[in-house]
């Protein structure tokens, strides 16, 4: 069955590998990038397979009823909403300015959340052909290194909201996916913005200088394959190929080994930190 949809970030990596794919499998695209004319590359590989383009910045609010307007006016409506555009900032915490740390936020968590709510209604009618939520998020949320504090912020940030509304959607019959990719080898660290205060003195030769390293020289080295991570992700929303058997099963979808390694860390560490604290937490109520 044809589905419609709308893909923000739509200019590299895996927003525009996902819409590739997607006008491949015979589905209606309707992708947003930034600039038509710094992605022109990306737009024509698109437009060529017979997407549509829309401009949208996603930390723009006061745009966002118009670019719904317009994506639900190519084809009545749309079917799966991909919430993809984003970025890191890297640097020390200490080190984060306001704005900054602002525009982190509105990137990965205001814009997205600004496009839920402009797209629910049409999601909800059209929820009888199964309509889908999915957003981008990252191991970041889940296993934050130094360096990610504003990230991983924006995207645990994400997930919270996005565990409410998956409770709040389900009697509309609109599932919701949780994407969390490890590393994949996209345009994603050369286009993180280093804080604009330079690391601090006293942060030198410590964990955050030291992911920053690593960061700068994994560049074009990530094992991660984004083809292979977007045709999982269809799979999941379409309930087709190898993965499709988890459709509407699960909430979060891991990608790469390298994720799989940091979550089951996580969860250990989680664990422990339960095991240790469960007496002191269960002595706090009224005698
Ligand atoms: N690659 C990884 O290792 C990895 C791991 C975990 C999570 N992720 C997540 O995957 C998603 C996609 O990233 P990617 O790896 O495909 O990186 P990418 O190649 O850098 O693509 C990022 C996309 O987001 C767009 N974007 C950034 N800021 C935007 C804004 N304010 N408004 C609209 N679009 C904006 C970019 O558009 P422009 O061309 O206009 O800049 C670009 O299309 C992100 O949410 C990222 O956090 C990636
Ligand atoms: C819910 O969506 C599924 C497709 O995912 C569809 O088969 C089913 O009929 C829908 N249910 C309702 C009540 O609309
Ligand atoms: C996606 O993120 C938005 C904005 O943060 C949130 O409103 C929504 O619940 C999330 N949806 C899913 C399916 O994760």
């Amino acid at each position: 069955m044809s589905q419609i949809w709308f893909i923000t970030g739509a200019s590299s990596g895996f927003g525009l590998d996902l819409a590739l794919l997607a006008l491949d499998a015979g589905h209606k695209v309707i992708g947003t990038v930034r600039s038509t004319s710094k992605a022109s590359d990306a737009v024509s590989a698109i437009k060529s397979k017979g997407a549509e383009v829309v401009e949208l910045d996603v930390t723009k609010a006061d745009t966002i009823a118009d670019v719904v307007e317009k994506a639900n006016a190519f084809y009545g409506g749309i079917d799966i909403l991909v919430n993809n555009a984003g970025y890191s900032l890297l640097g020390a915490v200490e080190d984060m300015k306001d704005e900054e740390a602002q525009l982190q936020m509105e990137t990965n968590f205001f814009g997205p959340l600004r496009l839920i709510r402009g797209f629910l209604p049409t999601l909800r009618s059209r929820s009888s052909t199964g309509t889908t939520i999915v957003n981008v998020s990252s191991i970041a949320a889940q296993s934050p290194y130094p360096s990610c504090g504003l990230y991983s912020a924006s995207k645990y940030a994400l997930e919270g909201l996005s565990e409410a509304l998956a409770q709040e959607i389900a009697p509309f019959n609109i599932t919701t996916l949780i994407v969390e990719p490890g590393a994949f080898r996209t345009n994603f660290l050369s286009a993180v913005q280093k804080t604009e205060t330079p690391l601090s003195e006293p942060y030198r030769g410590g964990p955050v200088e030291h992911l920053l390293g690593m960061f700068d020289s994994a560049q074009g080295k990530q094992r991660g394959d984004p083809g292979k991570a977007v045709k999982r992700v269809f799979e999941v929303v379409t309930g087709t190929g190898e993965a499709g058997g988890l459709k509407g099963k699960v909430l979060r979808l891991p990608l790469g080994p390298d994720c799989v390694g940091r979550i089951e860390g996580a969860m250990k560490k989680l664990q422990s930190d339960w095991d240790e604290t469960r007496e002191v937490a269960m002595g706090t109520d009224f005698d």
